[in-house]
């Protein structure tokens, strides 16, 4: 029955996806059966590099609002679609551009390293973004002199600032799904699989990251899943990814840290809500053109890196 429901349903969004000439970027954290009809799924940056790509008239983005935002402030000639208004991400909501101006006035000769995980108003404050695989590389080009603000993930900027030796302002920003797992969690699944290794996100807490075999991105994530010879691998990152490390690794074994670690935002995208956006197309997602320009100027010097 449910089988029957979900065909009809897939042939339904195929079909307007054709005649809308559309394309589906999809989040490693997405709900299974959105991540099976993705025409390209990967991390924020991996998302980023296909929507500044793609040929697409509309990009159907299965994601938070931040990413989608993204690919609006680089693609404004396309239809972005966000198929439900409420999937944002709570971090992002912990700065806005009034709060990031008044501490830029506090601290006027700092540059601003801002987390993709965050509205275009305040990309357009910042000088520059990065994502979670390239954030370590951003803020080790920046001169040695230089003051820095770290926006707005406080564990993401620490991880920064501990890899780099550089000294950040961080802001007090936190991702709480990440800040789910606990170290306990990680101590004891490494006790319970002696052989595996551990790979946490960066958003994590440090001491959930002092835990670690690898500090790795979603992507990262696939990837070393992918060319390592690791049988058995501990995932210390919101549990959606293990769907497709499953997939796409079957004969390897996939732990997650905590079953807690559930991002609410990214699961309200759903087959309905795709071919209900598609349907109607909406949400659209579309930036201000001075708001935008300031922000891609963000996003094209992380791009360009
Ligand atoms: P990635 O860029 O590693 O996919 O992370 C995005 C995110 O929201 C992590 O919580
Ligand atoms: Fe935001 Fe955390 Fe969800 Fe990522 S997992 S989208 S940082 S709330």
């Amino acid at each position: 029955m449910m089988e029957n429901s979900n065909s009809e349903l897939l042939a339904k969004i195929a079909d307007l996806k054709k005649r809308r000439n559309a394309i589906f970027l999809v989040h490693n954290y997405q709900l299974g059966e959105v991540q099976d009809i993705a025409d390209f799924i990967g991390d924020s940056l991996e998302l980023s590099q296909q929507a500044a790509r793609t040929d697409a008239d509309v990009i159907v983005f299965c994601g938070v609002r931040f990413m989608a935002e993204t690919a609006s402030i680089i693609c404004p000639d396309k239809v972005v679609l966000l198929p439900d208004l409420h999937a944002g991400c709570p971090m992002a909501d912990m700065i806005t551009a009034q709060r990031l101006r008044e501490k830029k006035k506090m601290h006027p000769e700092a540059t601003v390293v801002c987390y993709v995980n965050s509205s275009a108003a305040v990309k357009a404050e910042s000088d520059i973004c990065c994502t979670s695989a390239n954030a370590v590389r951003i803020v080790e080009k920046l001169p040695s002199d230089e003051e820095i603000i770290f926006i707005p993930d406080q564990y993401l900027g620490n991880y920064v600032a501990t890899k780099t030796g550089r000294n950040m302002i961080l802001w007090p920003g936190f991702c709480p799904t990440h800040t789910r797992i606990q170290a306990p969690d990680i101590s004891r699944q490494k006790k319970e699989h002696p052989k595996a290794k551990a790979l946490v996100h960066p958003e994590c807490r440090p001491e959930v990251i002092a835990l670690a075999d690898e500090v790795l991105s979603t992507g990262g994530m696939i990837r070393f899943a992918r060319d390592s010879n690791t049988e058995e691998i501990i995932v210390g990152t919101e549990i959606g990814i293990i769907h497709r490390l499953r997939k796409e690794n079957p004969g390897k074994r996939f732990i997650p840290v905590s079953e807690q670690a559930i991002c609410p935002r990214m699961k309200l995208i759903t087959l309905e809500s795709v071919l209900w956006s598609l349907e109607n197309m909406t949400h659209r997602i579309k930036i201000p053109t001075r708001t935008r320009l300031k922000a891609k100027a963000a996003v094209d010097k992380m791009l360009e890196g």
